[in-house]
Order: C-alpha cells, then sequence, then structure tokens
C-alpha cells in the first residue's frame, strides 16, 4: 500500500520516487460513490413457514438416507459380484460389473451427501448477510475469541440439537460413507485365493493327466530331442495353450505364466544333479518369467551359460540350477522336468513344482 493511500480525502502528501528525481504530490480523494449499503434481507420460506422448515428437514434426510442406501450397495456389491462378471453397454463395450457398480455406489453415496448438504445449507441455516470491515491482518484479540466461539457455536448455528433427525442421519450417512474405505483397505489386505499363480497350463490336468508336449513359440511345432543342438535355445509354449485358447481362460494370463525356456549344454557342465535328472541329455527347461518383477529372461550367454534378466539385470547361472548369481531376484527361475515321449518329442510330465514369476505374499517358502 503506498504511503498517500491512508490519506483522509482532501488532505495532500508528497512522496520522493523510488528512484530519484521530482517530488510528486497526491491529493487524497473521497470515496466517488455512496456505499448503497446492504439490501433489506429477504426471509426464505422456511424461515417463517414452519411446514416448509419440516418439509426442507425431511428432504435433507431424504439425501443423507439415499447416500446410506448407495453405501449399503457398495459393500454387498463389494462381497457378492464376481471380478469376472461383465455386461455390454452399447457404445462403450463390454465393461467390468463391479467396477461400474462399486463406482456408481459410491459416487452416488457422496453425491447425496454434498446434495443434502447444500440444500440444508440454503434452507435452514442462517442466511443474514453480514458486512465486515477491512482491519488490520491480524485479528484483534477479541475478535479471535469471537471466532473460536463462533466455531464452537457452529453446532448450535447448524440447529443440530434442534434437529435431531438431521444429525442423525448425517451422522449415518459420513459414518457409512468411511466404510467403503476400510473395507477396501482391509478387504484388500487378504488372504487371497492364490492358487491360480500355483497353477500354470503346463499341470497334467491340463491334458486329462497325460504328459505335454513342448512346443515352439510362436510356431506351435512340437520339438525333438535332435532338434535341440547343444547351445541352442527354444523359446516355448505348452500344447495345451491351444486348449486354454479355444475355452477363453485368460489366455494372456495363462501363456506369461507357461513361457519357457529350452537350452541344452554339456551335461556335465550341470553341477546340481537334480536339475540334471529333470533335463534330458543336457537339454533343460527353466520359466522365462524373471522371479523379481516377471519380465521374460530372454538373454542366454553361450559361454558362461548365464541366462540374464533385461530389466534390471538379474543374472541365473544354468550350471546351478538357474540360480541367481546378480541382481535384484531373489529365487531361482523354477525347472520344468522333460522327457521323451514314444514319439520322440520333449514333453513335460508334470507342472512346476513352485509358482513362476515374482514372489507374493501367499507363497510360503
Ligand atoms: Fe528381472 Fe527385474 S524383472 S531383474
Amino acid at each position: 500500500m503506498n504511503e498517500h493511500e491512508n490519506s483522509a480525502p482532501g488532505e495532500s502528501t508528497t512522496v520522493v520516487p523510488a528512484g530519484g528525481g521530482e517530488l510528486a504530490t497526491y491529493v487524497a480523494q473521497g470515496d466517488r460513490f455512496e456505499n448503497p449499503g446492504l439490501p433489506p434481507h429477504a426471509y426464505r420460506e422456511a424461515d417463517v413457514n414452519p411446514h416448509a422448515a419440516k418439509r426442507a428437514e425431511r428432504q435433507v434426510a431424504i439425501m443423507f438416507a439415499l447416500s446410506m442406501v448407495a453405501t449399503v450397495v457398495f459393500l454387498v456389491a463389494f462381497f457378492t459380484i464376481s471380478d469376472s462378471s461383465t455386461f455390454f453397454f452399447p457404445g462403450i463395450g463390454t465393461i467390468s460389473t463391479i467396477n461400474v457398480v462399486l463406482g456408481l455406489s459410491v459416487g452416488f453415496s457422496l453425491f447425496f451427501i454434498g446434495i443434502g448438504a447444500v440444500h440444508w445449507a440454503k434452507t435452514l441455516m442462517p442466511d443474514e448477510e453480514v458486512v465486515e470491515q477491512r482491519h488490520p491482518q491480524r485479528s484483534s484479540e477479541e475478535a479471535r475469541s469471537d471466532a473460536v466461539a463462533v466455531v464452537t457455536g457452529g453446532g448450535r448455528q447448524a440447529q443440530l440439537d434442534r434437529r435431531p433427525l438431521l444429525k442423525y442421519t448425517l451422522g449415518g450417512a459420513l459414518g457409512l460413507f468411511a466404510l467403503p474405505f476400510v473395507v477396501q483397505v482391509v478387504g484388500t489386505l487378504g488372504p487371497y485365493d492364490t492358487s491360480y499363480l500355483k497353477h500354470t497350463i503346463w499341470d497334467p490336468q491340463e491334458n486329462d493327466g497325460k504328459p505335454i508336449r513342448l512346443m515352439r513359440d510362436p510356431e506351435m511345432t512340437p520339438i525333438k530331442l535332435e532338434d535341440v543342438t547343444n547351445g541352442s535355445v527354444f523359446h516355448v509354449m505348452p500344447e495345451t495353450l491351444q486348449k486354454a485358447i479355444d475355452e477363453n481362460k485368460h489366455v494372456l494370463e495363462e501363456k506369461a505364466k507357461a513361457a519357457v525356456i529350452l537350452i541344452r549344454l554339456d551335461p556335465d557342465l550341470i553341477k546340481v544333479p537334480k536339475a540334471r535328472e529333470w533335463g534330458v541329455d543336457g537339454a533343460v527347461a527353466y520359466s522365462k518369467i524373471c522371479t523379481h518383477v516377471g519380465c521374460a529372461v530372454g538373454l542366454y550367454e553361450q559361454q558362461t551359460h548365464h541366462l540374464l534378466c533385461p530389466c534390471h539385470q538379474s543374472t541365473f547361472d544354468l550350471t546351478e540350477d538357474c540360480a541367481v548369481i546378480f541382481g535384484p531376484a531373489k529365487r531361482p527361475l523354477p525347472q520344468l522336468k522333460i522327457q521323451v515321449d514314444d514319439a520322440g518329442y520333449l514333453v513335460a510330465p508334470q507342472g512346476f513344482d513352485q509358482p513362476v514369476g515374482p514372489s507374493f505374499w501367499e507363497r510360503l517358502r
């Protein structure tokens, strides 16, 4: 604020410009326009008509009650609608039922609380206009204690003591509205059904109990042991992938879990007996899904027999049953036991003996 702005009307002030130069003289002017003051207060219907006030109260209560209904719908939907349930919505396509119901119910729950609060403020709370004169930034002690009194008296101002119906319905609506967040946090702590993480389409039950052939990816042709020469690498899928596609069984998920890398090396280089026995004459198969966070371990260093994950450089030693020798992964790549069937093709007689990919809480050791 400039010095001359504080002068009384008609008073003159001489000011030295900040950068030097000639003195400037200002003459303070009075207000150009007369202060018209506040218009007369217009009373609302609810201020003068007890029936109208009661009606407004009921309307607000209905809003809060609708909010409670929406919250209950959220809770019921959370526990009853299956994650896999979908429906077709024209113009959008197939969408997840639970996402839509949870989104709409929590949206309506908040919406009705907002509408109820606004209607309450507009119809029942005091609406007298108040003039507050300009004053220094810091309020006087008296004004500050007044402010505290205003806040503490807010409940009285909102007529909570006179309108217990509003008090209880608002309390109910706000109390229930908090529940979806609590339910989501508590509900997501588990325990989860993680059986699908432990199962892959390499499990023989996917093939009526019979061994499952190793197929070249993406050609999906079976592989004979003699095709796998020393030092060669094959990216492999199980023959049951086609069945998963036909049955529309979360194909991408199943494919991701089933990815296998088949490598052949001198059997004498394999130091772990179990790893040698689970292979065929130096041909060994391992899950291609990194045990760190699930990237595809697709880089094979033929001279060192190391498998490398390109994401964070975890390195697995093939001669040590794919033990981690570098990087953030904490577990070896799971091995897939392979054999040769009567027709000379490589098959897996059993699934992985442990879950593939990154660790998860329910995995245990
Ligand atoms: Fe393989 Fe991180 S995902 S190292």
